[in-house]
């Protein structure tokens, strides 16, 4: 394990102003997305996607790093260029979702534990070879009115992002560890935030009894939120607070950066609860984003698979990283969105 290579770019990825777009859909996820718009999901309108967003002049300002699926890493733009050196002669640095998916966790209805795991080694080091710096695993934590999430869950998909952890930063790639607490069903935002400090607190125990440095890996956790279908729906300071509280008992100072994922918010409400953490103080971590829907969903219903409307969708694309990059130093405003 490199020490210094593994912080820098964990550390290059939080750099101010910037942070991550999540486009590592899987087939079927996208497939969703793009029939929402009335685009039919075949490889070709994927690869043409990712390459209406990774060739959007000047988001580089405010991008530092892609995540992307096993087949866009395999892709290439128009001209022949692999979106991974694309990427990369821009300044921004490809990633890649590594893990399977939730599956049920056996004999805990209602629960999930992602999988991935086994031979996971060898494919982390063709990703190095492809041109990944770093790694993404997204564990899936519900809440129900009953007894989901339970502490095996908990403790079965924290022991998975750690031995994931692990396994990166052992062929030196940063792991992204993403233990996502869902905004579904009709929780109040106390909830949320007694289900993410446990999720967090378990962890920081499993990474550390794996040997995981602390200062190489970012965090992708949930925002505390209410549910959607609470009728208590909580403000922004509301929002913010509770996030920040919850981050500052749980994540150890050594880590890097928090990159929050969006998780069904809006792309106003997310930039704008990003921006009040920012304003409200001066954190041990950076905080930042690594959104997918809260980025993409303006470009995907400008393009609507048309070229006309190309250019369109990348202005689009270009605001939301903009905002995103002001949000990152608090000084976004609600103005701007119309600006
Ligand atoms: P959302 O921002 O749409 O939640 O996606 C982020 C992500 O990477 C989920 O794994």
């Amino acid at each position: 394990m490199n020490i210094g290579g593994l912080k820098h770019i964990a550390e290059q990825i939080v750099s101010p102003q910037k942070g991550i777009l999540a486009a590592d859909e899987s087939s079927p996820t996208i497939k969703k997305r793009f029939e929402a718009v009335g685009v039919e999901p075949t490889e070709e309108t994927r690869r043409r996607y990712r390459e209406v967003l990774f060739t959007t002049e000047g988001i580089e300002r405010y991008i530092s790093g892609v995540i992307l699926y096993d087949e866009t890493l395999r892709q290439n733009a128009a001209d022949g260029t692999p979106f991974a050196k694309l990427l990369w002669n821009r300044g921004i640095l490809p990633g890649i979702k590594v893990d399977k998916g939730a599956k049920p966790l056996a004999l805990q209805p209602g629960n999930k534990v992602t999988e991935g795991l086994d031979g996971l080694r060898d494919r982390l080091a063709e990703y190095k070879e492809l041109g990944a710096r770093f790694a993404k695993w997204r564990a899936v934590i519900d809440i129900d009115e009953h007894n989901v999430p339970s502490a095996c869950a908990i403790s079965a998909n924290a022991h998975a992002l750690a031995r994931y952890a692990a396994l990166c930063q052992e062929i030196d790639l940063v792991p992204i560890v993403e233990p996502e607490v869902l905004m579904d069903g009709a929780h109040g935002i106390e909830r949320c935030e007694v289900v993410t400090s446990q999720v967090l607190e378990r962890v920081f125990v499993e990474l550390d009894a794996h040997g995981v440095l602390f200062e190489g890996v970012l965090l992708k956790p949930n925002m505390v939120l209410p549910g959607k279908k609470c009728p208590q729906q909580a403000s922004v300071p509301e929002v913010a607070e509770a996030t920040v509280r919850c981050m500052r008992r749980f994540v150890p100072a050594a880590v890097p950066g928090i990159v929050f994922l969006s998780g069904g918010q809006s792309p106003r409400d997310a930039t704008q609860h990003l921006n009040a953490m920012n304003a409200m103080a001066e954190y041990p971590w950076q905080l930042s984003f690594s959104y997918g829907r809260a980025l993409q969903e303006p470009v995907l219903s400008t393009w609507r698979g048309r070229e006309e409307n190309v250019a369109a969708a990348q202005r689009a694309f270009h605001k939301r990283c903009q905002l995103n990059g002001l949000a990152r130093e608090g000084i976004y405003s609600a103005a701007m969105e119309t600006a």
